[in-house]
């Protein structure tokens, strides 16, 4: 049976592949709506994104929720650099024609979780946990509810990708990501330390436009923007892809390894902001609060997606 989940998303050409790669995979995933967070560029970029990617996967029956404009106590840090001014810089996708659903992103989330059989809903969280963090403070009985969250955030080996000790997500709401990561929900994180396994050569770029369909024309033409800023940062032979491992993850488990440890996260220190402190080798006693995935086969993560994206318009 499908997991129920919701995208709690700040799209961004790597959450709309992790958003596509949902959508072309209904027999393991029910995507129950969207919820829109600011992050990787302001609120109202990021609501008009997920609009157009419901549309463009042909799946307008989705409802998107717009959320959180900024993070709870920080001035709101985007990634234009990275993803453009609009965040989905790229393909050429129209303006949407469909509008955001009215309620709150955060209502949404908790009357969701509210409206399903406890440990049935899962929340699939792609950006800052402003969103997430808020619905579980106004409405503390989700936690309990709650299936599951699994994010794309943090990095321990791998350390940070935005300042020297933080990786973007939860470094722009840290305070979020704190109540999140002590909410005792089955939490599974994909940080960097795996995402940076996960490079978009150009020969995987090319397989996605070679599907020919337009959702894999969209995501090479996504892919082929987004990856400029990280192909010059790293030197490496393809820029990381990182929120679609949670797709990935949620699907296609077998193809990741990791552990379970706890996981702190710094609010205080300004030098070392949302770093997350991972305890990998077991060296506290602190109750573990995370599955850590640390690596992750890079080749059928790349199938993967591309035969989902595949299924799609
Ligand atoms: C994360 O930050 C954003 O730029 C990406 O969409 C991803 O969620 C990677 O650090
Ligand atoms: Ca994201």
């Amino acid at each position: 049976m499908a997991r129920k989940a919701i995208f709690d998303t700040d799209p961004g050409q790597d959450d709309a592949v992790a958003i596509l790669s949902a959508l072309g995979s209904p027999e393991e995933i029910e995507v129950l709506g969207i919820s829109v967070v600011a992050g990787n560029v302001p609120l109202h970029h990021t609501v008009a994104n997920a609009l157009k990617l419901v549309e463009l996967a042909g799946r307008p029956d989705i409802p998107v929720h717009a959320g959180a404009d900024r993070p709870f106590m920080r001035r709101l840090k985007t990634a234009e650099h990275v993803h453009g001014e609009t965040g989905l810089n790229g393909p050429d996708l129209p303006a949407p024609t469909i509008a955001a659903a009215p309620r709150h992103g955060v209502d949404f989330i908790i009357e969701t979780v509210r409206a399903h059989e406890a440990g049935t809903v899962s929340i699939l969280a792609l950006g800052p946990l402003t969103n997430v963090a808020l619905a579980i403070l106004k409405a503390p009985d989700i936690a309990a509810r709650l299936e599951a969250i699994v994010l794309m955030g943090g990095a321990y080996f791998e350390v940070g990708n935005i300042t020297p000790t933080a990786e973007f997500n939860i470094y722009v709401d840290p305070e979020a990501a704190k109540i999140v990561f002590a909410a005792g929900v089955p939490l599974t994180m994909l940080p960097l330390d795996v995402t940076h396994q996960m490079r978009a050569t150009e020969a995987r770029i090319e397989a996605f436009r070679a599907i020919g369909n337009r959702s894999g024309d969209a995501v090479a033409a996504m892919l082929s923007f987004s990856q400029g800023f990280d192909l010059q940062k790293y030197g490496w032979e393809g820029a990381p892809l990182h929120d679609p491992c949670v797709t990935a993850f949620l699907v296609r488990p077998e193809l990741f390894e990791g552990r379970l440890i706890n996981v702190e996260i710094e609010t205080a220190s300004e030098l070392t902001r949302g770093m997350t402190v991972a305890d990998y080798w077991g060296v506290t006693d602190r109750p573990k609060n995370a599955f850590f995935v640390r690596s992750g086969d890079a080749e059928g993560f790349y199938a993967f997606l591309a035969e989902r994206i595949a299924r799609l318009p």
